[in-house]
């Protein structure tokens, strides 16, 4: 942990001009400077930084943040590791935190295990080009099966020699410890025994996302059906299968410029890409996908395309994946390869053009694929037909977002030849079904005793993040701005300022957002509302929280744009901060009409639920709520009329 006052010095001596345009050429344009955005390609400048705020923002692509956001960005770093990486640029000595003895051990420990995996990869990559032995048998398959030199290099591929233990024996000469052979798997110990895991196998290295080796795969060359084909390095402290891709440190530049994944199988499957000229792969290892590894790609893409076996086992792992890459708001598209071919195989069968031109024009998204497969036998069946509608709308139902939601509906309903409106009650039916279930689950989180830890927002249907935005941005430009009066308890006049007011007004209505990130950053306001040298603009900008931060510039860069409304034929009515008083209640009031709205909404679907239950007393009471919630609706309505503005 980097601590405090370092992380301070860092950002302070990180001038955001100064970082950016060690990659982007910077034109002044007004207070800000102009470039062309180094995340998307485009040929007029609508990448904006502004030095007085210390931020950046793409209006063409949204990307924006601090200058430690455009590090991570740019160079595919952790925000650790961005700030390790500005810190050398302004020559600032980091000083990592005091950690607890427990917490020292640990990372000693976990350091030590990189030490040896990194200390066995250039054993093995060494013995696999410089001794007879790993020429003859290794290298030999390697360059056999057609792999080229440079990609061996690339994939730091090596060869465990053979003999029980003569890679321990290596080791221990040069006193690598026992221990930490043992816990990274490298060697099996018994009582009376001790033997290398991966003896005589050609070995793939599996690096973290930083490039450091953590753990191993080894390939038999023996033909015998009693020996795994492969071996891999257990679990351990520096490696969590689930939370790994092979292939992702040498891939993920190319994911970020291609904006797109493959997702393949096996070691050799990113290998031979790699070989055609296709960087923007990674594989699974033979693994089921985990919803962690497809994180792990979100940091860099959004759309990930499947690419696996066109036999039985293949189809089911694709169909697997498709759902849970929905699931993290991903998009996908499957390729499926003629029965009998890997990716392996199939990419060595023809040229890199070709086979890039095969991707593009076989891929489908996850409907069209689906149909492909089941309406063979569904065609003329109306139940398989009708249970393959019911599969696409469940995955549809999954997809967190309600425009690319549409827009598989319209496609399902081209395809299968059903009404939108059939398929979207369909859809809402089960989100009603899994928000409800994540309602009672938040319920019961809610009674329980808090936790610290805030969980990355779930895209559940919040349907005021317009408003919920509004007020942030507010909160955060104008939060000092005594314009209102009020009575403290003694009846006195007294000064109110806009994060008092707004607070206040959340408080006394119990607003609370769907969205955790929303409710996290209301939670700080409220810590820091009596600090009077709270700064929210680099407070939260700088923030330590990457979600925050993040956040915290796009509302910042929003000012650019300004709130629409007050707007007239292009030419702002008034300046916002001259009409604080009138504005920030209408935007409290806007926001609180909005949740009205949405209760409302969610009320007259249990009134048709309850109906059909014929419960009266249920009915009754939905309906007494439903009608004083109509009455709040047109009194704020009312009083929003009363304050039109413009
Ligand atoms: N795998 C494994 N253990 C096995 C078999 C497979 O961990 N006993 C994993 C490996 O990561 C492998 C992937 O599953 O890369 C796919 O398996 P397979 O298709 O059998 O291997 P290939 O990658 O095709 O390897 P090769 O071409 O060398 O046979
Ligand atoms: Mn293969």
């Amino acid at each position: 942990m980097i601590d405090h006052a370092t992380i301070e010095r860092i950002l302070d001596a990180a001038e955001i001009t100064d970082v950016i345009s060690e990659f982007v050429t910077l034109r002044k344009r007004g207070v800000n400077m102009l470039g062309l955005c180094p995340f998307h390609n485009e040929k007029t400048p609508s990448f904006t930084v502004s030095p007085a705020k210390g931020i950046f923002k793409c209006f063409g692509c949204g990307k924006g943040g601090n200058s430690v956001n455009f590090i991570m960005e740019h160079e595919s770093l952790s925000y650790p590791e961005a700030l390790k990486w500005l810190a050398k640029k302004y020559n600032i000595e980091v000083k990592e935190e005091e950690e607890t003895e427990e917490q020292k051990q640990l990372k000693d420990e976990r350091e030590s295990m990189m030490i040896v995996s990194g200390f066995a990869q250039k054993y093995f990559t060494r013995f696999l080009w410089d001794e007879n032995e790993g020429r003859t048998i290794g290298l030999s398959y390697l360059r056999e099966r057609g792999i080229r030199d440079e990609i061996i290099k690339k994939f730091e591929l090596g060869f465990c020699p053979n003999g029980k233990d003569k890679f321990t024996q290596d080791a221990q000469k040069e006193e690598y410890k026992m221990e930490f052979l043992e816990k990274t798997g490298l060697t099996i110990k018994r009582d009376d025994w001790v033997r290398d895991r991966f003896e005589d196998r050609v070995m793939f290295p599996i690096h973290n996302i930083a490039g450091r080796v953590i753990a191993f795969g080894g390939r038999t060359l023996k033909d015998d059906k009693k020996i795994a084909k492969y071996l891999n390095s257990p679990e351990s402290e520096i490696y969590h299968k689930s939370r790994v891709l092979y292939g992702i440190f040498q891939a993920k530049r190319e994911i970020t410029k291609e904006d797109k994944c493959y997702l393949v199988e096996g070691y050799t499957d990113v290998l031979s890409f790699h070989q055609a000229g296709i960087e923007n792969v990674v594989a699974s290892s033979g693994t089921a996908l985990t919803p962690d590894q497809i994180r792990l790609i979100k940091r860099f893409s959004n759309n990930i395309t499947i690419i696996y076996d066109g036999d039985e086992a293949g189809i089911k792992a694709s169909l697997r994946g498709i759902d849970l890459v929905l699931e993290e708001g991903v998009n996908v598209k499957v390729l499926l390869l003629p029965d009998g071919e890997d990716p392996d195989s199939f990419a060595r069968s023809m040229s890199s053009s070709q086979l890039t031109e095969y991707i593009n024009q076989n891929e489908t998204d996850f409907i069209q694929f689906k149909t492909q497969l089941l309406l063979k036998n569904a065609e003329n069946d109306p139940v398989g037909k009708a249970r393959l509608i019911g599969d696409i709308v469940r995955s549809i139902s999954v997809v967190p977002d309600a425009i690319t939601r549409s827009v598989y509906i319209k496609e399902c309903s081209r395809l299968m030849d059903v009404q939108e409106d059939i398929l979207y009650t369909e859809v809402r039916k089960l989100i009603q079904k899994q928000t409800q279930d994540i309602r009672k689950k938040a319920f019961r989180e809610q009674t329980k005793p808090k936790v610290q830890e805030v969980q990355p927002a779930k895209p559940v249907t919040n349907t005021c993040e317009t408003e919920e935005r509004e007020i942030l941005r507010i909160l955060i430009k104008y939060f000092h701005e005594e314009v209102f009066e009020a009575e403290d308890e003694h009846g006195r006049r007294i000064n109110l300022s806009v994060g008092g007011y707004v607070l206040n007004e959340l408080e006394n209505d119990s607003l609370v957002s769907d969205n955790q990130l929303i409710n996290e950053f209301i939670n700080l306001f409220r810590e820091q509302e009596e600090n009077p040298d709270f700064k929210p603009e680099s407070f939260f900008v700088n923030h330590s929280n990457m979600q925050i931060s993040q956040l915290a510039s796009d509302l910042v860069a929003e000012k650019y744009i300004e709130s629409k409304r007050w707007k007239k034929g292009g030419a702002f009515v008034e300046a916002e901060n001259e009409i604080l008083d009138l504005l920030v209640p209408k935007i409290v009031q806007e926001y609180k009409l909005r949740k009205v709205k949405n209760m409302l909404r969610d009320l007259e679907q249990k009134i048709q639920e309850a109906a059909k239950s014929d419960d009266m007393e249920q009915i009754m009471d939905i309906q007494n709520q439903y009608i004083n919630l109509k009455k709040v609706e047109s009194h704020l309505s009312a009083q929003l009329g009363n304050r039109t503005i413009i």
